[in-house]
């Protein structure tokens, strides 16, 4: 009989190369420096190089690896560059977390269909083509690990975010269908749904309504927003051989928000 595997074994990436979109703050920074602790070598990306490039300086001061990316993960032609480019360079893309979204805060009845569609565009479509993109690579390996970043939002709607409610709906719906197609070639592909998080993301939010962040915590049963670094953890499941058998699946983080009335 052989002896159990460690905690550390099953959740080591040491090897492998790790991709994370929007990973220059919030939830991805935080996901990305996770990933890299347990050994990945991480491309964090965003639109802002700068901005990335003093992120992977602070990853290697603690002595982890990886490289900045600057492209737009609403562009389809820069997407399909940057995925061909790290392909040809590493030979191999083993996790890709996709992070972005885009919103527009805007009443039904204010919204127009390009607002709309650029909702749809930047949250769903995005993750659609980084999956797109690098599912071929992971499948030609036999093994990869996609995870979409949704939110508590596919469950609880509030006005002004129609878009981004039915775009997150939308990708838990992708993500059953993709691990249909992709479990055949050792692919995964499930989702993190966020509850509140304190990050820049919700700033602008925050600030208009000052209220906001207590009615949120109060509403919570941990009665409290979210540290992003406790996303991190869900993200290393997912994205290690410890979840090996978990595909199709949505992991809410939420402080037990979506579980509470
Ligand atoms: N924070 C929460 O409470 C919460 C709750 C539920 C779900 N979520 C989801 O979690 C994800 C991250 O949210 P966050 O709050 O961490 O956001 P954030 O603090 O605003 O950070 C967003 C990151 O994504 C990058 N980014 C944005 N649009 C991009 C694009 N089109 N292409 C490439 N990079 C882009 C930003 O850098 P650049 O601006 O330089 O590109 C930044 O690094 C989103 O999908 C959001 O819907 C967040």
């Amino acid at each position: 009989m052989t002896a159990p595997r460690t905690p550390a074994a099953i959740f080591d990436l040491t090897g492998q190369v790790a991709l994370v979109t929007g990973a220059s703050e919030g939830l991805g920074w935080a996901m990305a420096q996770t990933l890299a602790a347990a050994g990945a070598y991480v491309v964090i990306t965003g639109r802002r190089l700068p901005l990335l490039q003093a992120k992977l300086e602070q990853l290697q001061a603690w002595g982890m690896s990886g490289e900045a990316m600057a492209f737009d993960a609403a562009d389809a032609g820069a997407t399909k560059a940057a995925i061909a480019a790290l392909a040809s360079r590493h030979g191999r893309l083993d996790i890709v977390v996709s992070n972005t979204a885009a919103g527009v805060r805007k009443a039904f009845l204010e919204m127009d269909e390009a607002e709309w569609q650029s909702v749809i565009d930047g949250s769903l479509t995005a993750g659609w083509r980084l999956a797109r993109e690098t599912a071929p690579i992971m499948a030609g390996a036999g093994y990869g690990r996609i995870i979409l970043i949704s939110s508590i939002n596919a469950t609880l709607a509030r006005p002004g975010i129609s878009a981004y409610v039915t775009a997150k709906t939308a990708l838990h719906g992708l993500v059953r269908a993709l691990a249909v197609e992709l479990a055949p070639v050792g692919v995964t592909v499930n989702a993190l749904a966020p509850g509140y998080f304190l990050t820049n993301g919700n700033v602008a939010l925050r600030t208009a309504k000052p209220d906001f962040h207590d009615k949120i915590a109060a509403r919570t049963p941990a009665a409290r927003w979210g540290d992003p670094q406790e996303l991190g953890a869900a993200a290393l499941y997912l994205a290690s051989r410890a979840s090996s058998f978990t595909t199709g699946s949505v992991i809410t983080v939420d402080g037990g928000l979506t579980a509470t009335i």
